[in-house]
């Protein structure tokens, strides 16, 4: 099967779709949607294969991240980001897009099968986040002080239900202090650690470089004499204090903090996640809203159960985002469909 050579893969058209090719090229070119997901430290975690009408989305457990995310949720979830768009652009494109969850119980790393469906028109919702795909960034910058409508942060929950999640918007003030304080115990408890900090500094890159995947410095808001010695600092220097004091003031600044949470914590909850995730995502930058992470409280083993009280909604909290309006960032690098494609065997 051939795959698609377009050279940065945010530059990706609609009009290069082969409305008149066969199923699997028609797939193979949704990919090129699926891979410009976000993903925990840009790792782009997900493997493909394409069968006829049915494409096949695998855990790359060689992009994981061990130390960050030792049972693979984060993976897991960025995979069912990516499996969102790929559902999205089916649906642009003009296809209903089924997708079983974990088909296969003797296959853990076969997350999930979509099958191209039969024809379908979009609606303007689904075009209207088709088109974010390509606009939609992490931005970590502070946004403006200007609150969201109240319309939209029902959108959002109504979006994250959709995908079997739940959004719970943090409006209470005590409940924001202690969010923001838990986040920066998080960063003082990660940054303690070098294993941690190892991981982190070996996906983070300097601004000119030529990998495809980790987080280049100019994501972080570095210059570029500056992000080549970004690695080696975060590796060297427990800079906890610094981080903590930095993210409690985005937390306690952001117009919008959210959780996003499932009602179980197991590998169908974690792909219910992302694809919640990416839906969130897209409506947000749909309304041009940016969206940034603040997961400490939930990546660190110890302060998961103390923030899920803090929360006070039943199940898991998954991710913490803030949200609100900002000025426009770069798009980081993408592994090309060509990367991310096994080859059917038969
Ligand atoms: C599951 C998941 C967890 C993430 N956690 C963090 C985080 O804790 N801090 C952060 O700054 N970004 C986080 N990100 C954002 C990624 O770093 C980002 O998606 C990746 O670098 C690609 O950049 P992009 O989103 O601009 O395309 C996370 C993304 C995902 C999907």
């Amino acid at each position: 099967m051939t795959t698609s050579t377009i050279i940065d893969p945010w530059a990706v058209s609609e009009s290069g779709f082969p409305a008149d090719g066969r199923p699997a090229d028609k797939l193979t070119y949704a990919l090129n949607y699926a891979v410009l997901a976000p993903s925990g430290h840009n790792t782009q975690p997900w493997l493909f294969q394409v069968k006829k009408d049915q494409v096949d989305l695998f855990a790359d457990p060689t992009q994981a991240l061990p130390v960050v995310d030792p049972n693979d949720r984060e993976l897991i979830i960025s995979c069912g980001a990516a499996l969102f768009n790929l559902r999205a652009a089916l649906r642009y494109f003009g296809y209903t897009a089924d997708a079983s969850i974990l088909p296969d119980a003797k296959r853990v790393d076969l997350l999930a099968r979509v099958k191209l469906g039969h024809s379908h028109k979009a609606t303007a919702e689904e075009v209207a986040l088709f088109q974010a795909i390509t606009k939609r960034r992490t931005n970590r910058s502070a946004y403006e002080n200007r609150p969201l409508p109240e319309a939209l942060l029902e959108e959002l929950k109504m979006a994250a239900t959709q995908e079997g999640a739940w959004l719970e918007v943090v409006e209470n003030e005590d409940i924001r202090n202690a969010t923001a304080d838990l986040i920066a115990e998080g960063d003082r408890i990660q940054w303690s650690d070098a294993q941690f900090r190892r991981e982190l500094a070996s996906w983070t890159h300097p601004n000119r470089n030529l990998r495809r995947d980790g987080i280049p410095g100019y994501a972080m808001g570095v210059a570029d004499t500056a992000a080549y010695a970004g690695p080696l600092i975060i590796r060297t220097f427990d800079l906890g204090n610094g981080q903590a004091a930095k993210d409690r003031d985005l937390a306690l600044g952001s117009p919008a903090l959210v959780v996003l949470g499932t009602d179980k914590d197991d590998a169908a909850a974690w792909l219910a996640t992302g694809q919640a995730l990416q839906r969130i995502l897209l409506r947000a930058r749909a309304s041009s809203v940016w969206a940034s992470y603040l997961n400490q409280p939930i990546e660190v083993p110890e302060l998961r159960p103390r923030f899920a009280r803090v929360v006070g909604h039943v199940g898991h909290p998954q991710l913490c985002l803030r949200l609100g309006y900002g000025p426009d960032v770069r798009p980081t690098p993408r592994r090309h469909v060509s990367d991310v494609v096994i080859e059917s065997w038969g």
